[in-house]
This record gives structure tokens, C-alpha cells and sequence, in this order.
């Protein structure tokens, strides 16, 4: 079972004609309004990859809040550790070039009222995979990854939006999912000199800290580090419409295989499938693909090789 700890959000994704610069003003044709955050995206992307999927966070007492739910609920994520705040549904606005790259903004609301305590004990025991980013209190995050370790479960964080980790905190992770910055980031905290590819310092970490540390490449792909071996896997070849939730993709698809004791090896390759399949439609929610079609993409895509 996977527990998904974090955040929920309505995103107010627009296709704009380029990125503008800071003070300018830029016209596109088109807008959605779909539910999103990181931790909602997460835990829709591993339920329709099949997982069995709860969602700890909180939403306002308003409409947005009720699309979140609803969201979700359409999904067969199971909504009941979701409480009602005092503060507004979390709310991002998201601009989207033609070239698929965006800006994002996020007002957290409610989501900033999430607590560790929220979750039930008999939610948290070895059978259970939690998954958390970084988008609700980060005391909450490093408590709950400490309880949740010391009563067995799996602790996955995707360190997104990137901040400081608590060096004793890395101790309560199994893995830890970033993307390229992302690593960079939290390698240069850690003493690597600035600069260097973190491509090429996540086996010692993986190594020094015992755990498995995935970075995203982006069009160039995944790699995974365990304490003991390192694996890459190319991107699949698309065209994509947004990239808006492919680290959410990934980071549930991911889950979900691991859920399931698929080795590392096949987790990434499936990650790298859902991550890319999700950027084919405007919004985060919208291409999340289901675990058929992870299935039947993985025959024709890029597979896992072994690197030294
Ligand atoms: O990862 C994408 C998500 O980041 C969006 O859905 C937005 O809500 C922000 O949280």
C-alpha cells in the first residue's frame, strides 16, 4: 500500500506564445484548470498505475478543495486522512511555452496546515510504501519519515521544490527521487564542490548514505544509484505538449512498482515510461498514464542498462 503524505492544489495552467521575463506580460491562446500539487499528482499517477494508494494532506473548505477530493476519489485514491484546513485549497499558476517548459508559482494554503500526527499508526508498519515531496511543513516531513522508519515502512521523498535536508534526516530515507537541480542542490549541501555533475556524485551518496538515490535527466533520461550498483535509462523519444507533473509521473509510477517488489531495474524503466507519457496533454493530472499502457509503451521504449 502506498501512503502519499503532502500537498493538493488547484493548478491554473495557461499556454502562453514564450516564458516571459520578469515585469513583462505575455498573451496565449488558452487555459485548463485541473487539480493538482505535487502530492495529489503523485498519488494519482500510483493509483492508476495500480497501486493501492491513500493521500494524507489538507484542502480548504471551498470549491477548489472539493474538485481536489474529487479528483482524486475518480482515481480510487482513498481520501479519507483528508482534512479540511482553515486556510484556502493550495493554488498554482502555471505558464507553458510551445517548447512544453513552464513557470510555476504555488500559494500553499492549506496545504501548510499538514501535520505528521495526521497519520494513523496502523497506517504506517512494513507493509506500507509512504511517499512524500516538499510542498507541505518540512518538520512534518523529516517527523514523519523518522516514525514512519522506526515502525517499518518505506520511506521514498522526492525532493521537490529542492530544500535543505537535515543530514541526520537522510538517515530515515530508502530513496530519494530528484531531478537534475535538484541533486546538484542537495550535493553541494552535502560538501560535493559546487559545479560537479551530480550525475556523477549520486553513486557516493547512494553509497555513503545507504540508500537509492534516482535522479531525473530530464530528455536524457533516469539513472538509479543503490549502495551497491548504478543503472541508466535513455528517454523515450516524444514531442511533448507540457512537462508539467512528469516528476510526478515518475515518482508514481516508480513507487508503485516498488510497491509490488518490482526490482529497481524494472521501477525505472517504468518511471521513465509514465514520465514521459505525462507530458502529453495540458495539466498535470490529465496523461498520467494507467499501468496497461505503461505496460505496453515499455515493450517499445528504452531499457535499463548497467553502468559502472
Ligand atoms: O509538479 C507539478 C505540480 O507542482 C503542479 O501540479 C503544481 O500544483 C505544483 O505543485
Amino acid at each position: 500500500m502506498i501512503l502519499v503524505f503532502g500537498s493538493l492544489n488547484m493548478d491554473l495552467a495557461l499556454s502562453v506564445e514564450r516564458l516571459p521575463k520578469p515585469g513583462e506580460t505575455v498573451l496565449g491562446p488558452s487555459y485548463v484548470l485541473t487539480p493538482g500539487g505535487k502530492g495529489a499528482n503523485q498519488a494519482v499517477a500510483a493509483a492508476r498505475a495500480g497501486a493501492e494508494t491513500r493521500m494524507i494532506g489538507t484542502v480548504g473548505d471551498d470549491e477548489f478543495g472539493r474538485m481536489a477530493l474529487n479528483a482524486l476519489q475518480r482515481q480510487g485514491v482513498d481520501t479519507s486522512g483528508i482534512i479540511k484546513g482553515a486556510k484556502p485549497t493550495g493554488c498554482a499558476a502555471i505558464l507553458v511555452s510551445p517548447q512544453a517548459e513552464n513557470q510555476i508559482g504555488v500559494a500553499s494554503g492549506a496545504n501548510l496546515e499538514t501535520l505528521a500526527a495526521s497519520v494513523p499508526n496502523d497506517r504506517l508498519g512494513p507493509g506500507t510504501t509512504l511517499l512524500m515531496q516538499m510542498e507541505v511543513p518540512e518538520n512534518e516531513i523529516w517527523a514523519l519519515a523518522r516514525h514512519a522508519k522506526s515502525r517499518g515502512a518505506r520511506v521514498v521523498l522526492n525532493l521537490a521544490p529542492v530544500r535543505p535536508v537535515p543530514p541526520a534526516s537522510l538517515k530515515d530515507l530508502d530513496v530519494l527521487i530528484c531531478n537534475e537541480h535538484e541533486a546538484a542542490s542537495l550535493a553541494t549541501s552535502l560538501g560535493a564542490p559546487p559545479g560537479r555533475d551530480p550525475t556523477q556524485v549520486i553513486g557516493a551518496l547512494a553509497k555513503g548514505l545507504g540508500l537509492t538515490f534516482i535522479v531525473t535527466l530530464g530528455a536524457r533520461g533516469a539513472m538509479a544509484a543503490t549502495p551497491t550498483e548504478r543503472w541508466l535509462v535513455d528517454a523515450l523519444q516524444i514531442k511533448p505538449v507540457d512537462t508539467t507533473g512528469a516528476g510526478d509521473a515518475f515518482c508514481g509510477a516508480f513507487t508503485a512498482a516498488l510497491d509490488r517488489r518490482t526490482p529497481i531495474q524494472g521501477a525505472l524503466e517504468r518511471a521513465n515510461v509514465a514520465g514521459a507519457l505525462a507530458c502529453m496533454a495540458l495539466g498535470a493530472q490529465e496523461a498520467l498514464p494507467r499501468r496497461q499502457t505503461i505496460e505496453e509503451r515499455l515493450l517499445s521504449s528504452p531499457r535499463a542498462f548497467k553502468s559502472a
